[in-house]
């Protein structure tokens, strides 16, 4: 079966599911993402992931190219075409085709927009929830703006494959001060040894995760104790537990950050906890 690419109107197999060279997505990274978990068929937390979107168009000033009720029918008749049950779905859209130039092109050029959706494998991804992954911390080394999910990910792609090189996961950014803002690709938490439930504020310094927000619902309805603020590579070190959390791995337990063990060196209890009632929180539709 063909996997099937949404592209500006038309449902195409991937292989004819081109874009234009002149696409100020490829020329600029002049454009914005989302990425939303499906399970069992359903979109899971798609009106937070749909605000979102609105978010990062707004800041870039970039319309939304289709009626949100049509994105949403684009979305599912995707997932459907590729026979997704368990996997992702990807909406990116950008300012559009024009011929290259800094500034906007004219106020007409219609915004580009393509879905994408593909299968993941839910087995092999509980078996490496069971034994965990492992980080590297690197400098942070991105705009001033993470907070805005758009397609400039050079930092994030760069920073992956230095994890990659050490045998790692993900990588975690640090900035000046020693504190670690996000993951690559994920947000970052720790579980202080007196269990105490850590993450970042979602300041223009990171992605405000929707796994993130509703998780803290999860922390919060699980009476944990829960602190919204930042923390140090070497309190990460000295932690109790570890973890990430993103659409694509929900909760994933943490066992090593730079080569050191972090509790026990297996995935904590807190973390296995929350990776099981995460879907019980979440919006399905
Ligand atoms: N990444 N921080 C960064 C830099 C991210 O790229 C992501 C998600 C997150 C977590 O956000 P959410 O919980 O909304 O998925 C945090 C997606 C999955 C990706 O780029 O593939």
């Amino acid at each position: 079966m063909p996997r099937i690419a949404y592209v500006n109107g038309r449902y195409l197999p991937a292989h004819d599911a081109l874009v234009s060279i002149e696409d100020r997505g490829y020329q600029f990274s002049d454009g914005i993402y989302e990425v939303c978990e499906v399970r069992g068929g359903a979109i899971i937390d798609e009106r937070r992931h749909l605000e979102r979107l609105r978010r990062s168009l707004d800041a870039l000033r970039i319309r939304l190219p289709v009626a949100p009720s049509a994105l949403s029918v684009i979305l599912r008749e995707t997932i459907h075409r590729n026979r997704v049950r368990d996997g992702i779905v990807y909406v990116q859209m950008t300012r559009g085709v024009a011929r290259r130039d800094f500034a906007f092109p004219p106020p007409g050029t219609a915004p580009s927009l393509v879905v994408t959706a593909r299968s993941l494998d839910l087995a092999g991804n509980e078996k490496k929830a069971q034994q965990g992954i492992t980080v590297v911390t690197v400098p942070e080394s991105r705009w001033a703006r993470p907070d805005i999910k758009s397609v400039s990910l050079l930092p994030n792609v760069l920073a992956t494959q230095a994890a990659r090189d050490r045998g790692a996961a993900e990588a975690w950014f640090v900035d000046r001060d020693g504190r670690v803002t996000e993951g690559a690709s994920s947000n970052a938490w720790i579980v202080t040894p007196d269990r105490r439930v850590v993450t970042r504020p979602a300041d223009n310094g990171i992605l405000r995760g929707i796994t993130r927000t509703v998780l803290i619902g999860v922390v919060k309805a699980r009476n944990l104790l829960f602190e919204e603020r930042p923390f140090t590579v070497e309190e990460a070190y000295g932690a109790g537990e570890a973890f990430v959390t993103a659409a694509s791995q929900i909760v994933m337990p943490v066992v090593r950050i730079d080569d050191r063990p972090i509790g026990d060196g297996s995935p904590g209890p807190v973390a296995k906890a929350l990776r099981e009632s995460f879907h019980r929180h979440a919006e399905w539709s």
